[in-house]
């Protein structure tokens, strides 16, 4: 007879202890054991395996089942693929639910069975938004249900192609006796879910809240476990939102769609850079646009820095969609190599439109950005720029150069700065004047 015993979890990385503990000495979080009951397994039976030969096994016959939305088609590299599990997470209230019900009456339509499982809302909750939405198609099935044993007898039953749960936070196994959303649960759940889908073939979809720091919520095990993790953000104050794929075992990571939140639902955003760049002042002062890539998609982005001489002993160095670090170390370049004085300027730099971007491509464009401010000097409005600046000044080469012009071109632009790396082999785009340049001296020359 198994015994069973309590163990303490980390609700942070799921580091499992005999005792309580204040601190985790695994992820030093603080405060984040729980009590969990834990039984120990009781013998283990020994069925022997067949391996099989590499070559004769059939490979997944890899049709993804396109949701029809071409920004979620794009992080999702094609669409949802049978036999996978996908993993959303987001803040409270961006539009998960939304973008679930958007792909769900997509896939519905297309004669597949789609069952919509809810933890959070209840079924009349969901019509209404489904109301909104325009959802009345025939195959979507919804239910409201935590319990994971009811569910998994449910799908072995009714056999849908796609399972969407929301979220996974909400469903507990009734065979353990810790509370719904603990690690263990999560842990459980996901794991007999993921089980089903691999051995019957449907899609999972699985929506996952996340933590005070933006991490899904659970063990990070959880990410390891399904094929795809997308993350959805957006800035407070902006209708933007951002799904951002950071592990696809079917396309490629990194990868962003772009929607915008309206009353009818999530409005797909097919050309960013026009948005991004909309409200944009020409010959601003302070203003320069960069071209960054978010996976294989080239952005533009408008680069605002605004530099003035600061009352404080310790002047103010702000950042707003870009590492803080990254413009200390700028600042510091600017200073000792193109010879500056920054130490008593506040200085703030934003990328405008509230997209998060750490692409070090961006370099040339706040260093620009910081440098047009300081000398109250505006840059060709036409003119784009893209390099790494590296501490000694120069100017590196960035990958994928050509789709970044291309879609300068195409929204107007006329002039690039790049790095001269990039112009080892030859090559020409259309409209566009190309200004290769190998440290930050000779930029600053030539444009001021
Ligand atoms: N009637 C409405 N008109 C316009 N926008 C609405 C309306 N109702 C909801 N929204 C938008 O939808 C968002 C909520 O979307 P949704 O419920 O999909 O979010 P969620 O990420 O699933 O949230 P949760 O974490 O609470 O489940 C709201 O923040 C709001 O912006
Ligand atoms: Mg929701």
């Amino acid at each position: 007879m198994a015994k069973t015993k309590t163990i303490y979890t980390c609700q942070n990385c799921g580091a499992q202890s005999p005792k309580w503990m204040g601190k985790c000495p695994d992820c030093n979080q603080w405060n984040s054991y729980v009590e969990e009951s834990y039984a120990a397994p009781s013998g283990s039976a020994v069925t022997a395996v067949t391996p099989q030969l590499l070559h004769e096994i059939d490979p997944l016959k890899a049709l993804h089942i396109p949701t029809k939305i071409a920004e979620f088609d794009r992080v999702l590299g094609g669409g949802f693929v049978p036999g996978s599990a996908v993993l959303i997470g987001g803040d409270p209230g961006i539009g998960k639910s939304t973008l679930l019900l958007h792909a769900l009456k997509n896939i519905a339509r297309l004669g597949k069975k789609v069952l919509y499982v809810s933890g959070e809302e209840s079924a009349a909750q969901i019509k209404t938004r489904a109301d909104r939405l325009g959802v009345a198609e025939k195959t979507l099935w919804v239910v409201t249900e935590n319990n994971l044993e009811n569910l998994l007898t449910l799908i072995k039953k009714e056999k849908p192609d796609i399972v969407a749960i929301d979220s996974v936070q909400t469903i507990y196994s009734q065979n353990l006796s810790s509370a719904p959303g603990t690690v263990s649960q999560v842990r459980e759940s996901c794991g007999q879910l993921i089980a089903a889908a691999k051995t019957t073939g449907m899609t999972l979809f699985l929506v996952g809240h996340v933590t005070k720091e933006g991490a899904i919520a659970g063990p990070k095990v959880l990410e390891h476990m399904v094929d795809c993790v997308l993350y959805f953000e957006s800035d407070s104050g902006h209708a933007f939102r951002i799904i951002r794929s950071v592990k696809n075992r079917f396309g490629a990571a990194n990868e962003i769609g772009v929607f915008e939140m309206t009353g009818a639902g999530l409005r797909e955003v097919a050309n960013p850079s026009h948005l991004f760049l909309s409200e944009r002042n020409q010959n601003s002062i302070g203003s320069v646009v960069a071209a960054s890539l978010e996976g294989t998609r080239p952005l533009l982005l408008e680069i605002q820095a605004l530099v003035t001489h600061s009352p404080l002993g310790t002047p103010r160095r702000t950042a707003i969609g870009i590492d803080t670090n990254r413009i200390a170390l700028l600042v510091a370049v600017l200073e000792k190599i193109v010879g500056i004085q920054l130490f008593d300027q506040d200085i703030f730099v934003n990328i405008a439109g509230g997209i998060k971007i750490s692409e070090p491509a961006l370099d040339l464009g706040i260093s620009l950005a910081l440098y047009s401010s300081f000398r109250n000097m505006a840059v060709d409005p036409k003119m784009i720029f893209i390099g790494e600046v590296g501490l000694t000044g120069e100017v590196r080469a960035v990958s994928l150069i050509e789709p970044r012009l291309k879609e300068a071109a195409k929204l107007g632009f006329t002039k690039a700065v790049l790095p001269h790396g990039n112009t080892k082999s030859k090559f020409s785009v259309e409209g566009m004047e190309l200004l290769p340049v190998k440290n930050l001296q000779e930029c600053l020359h030539n444009i001021f």
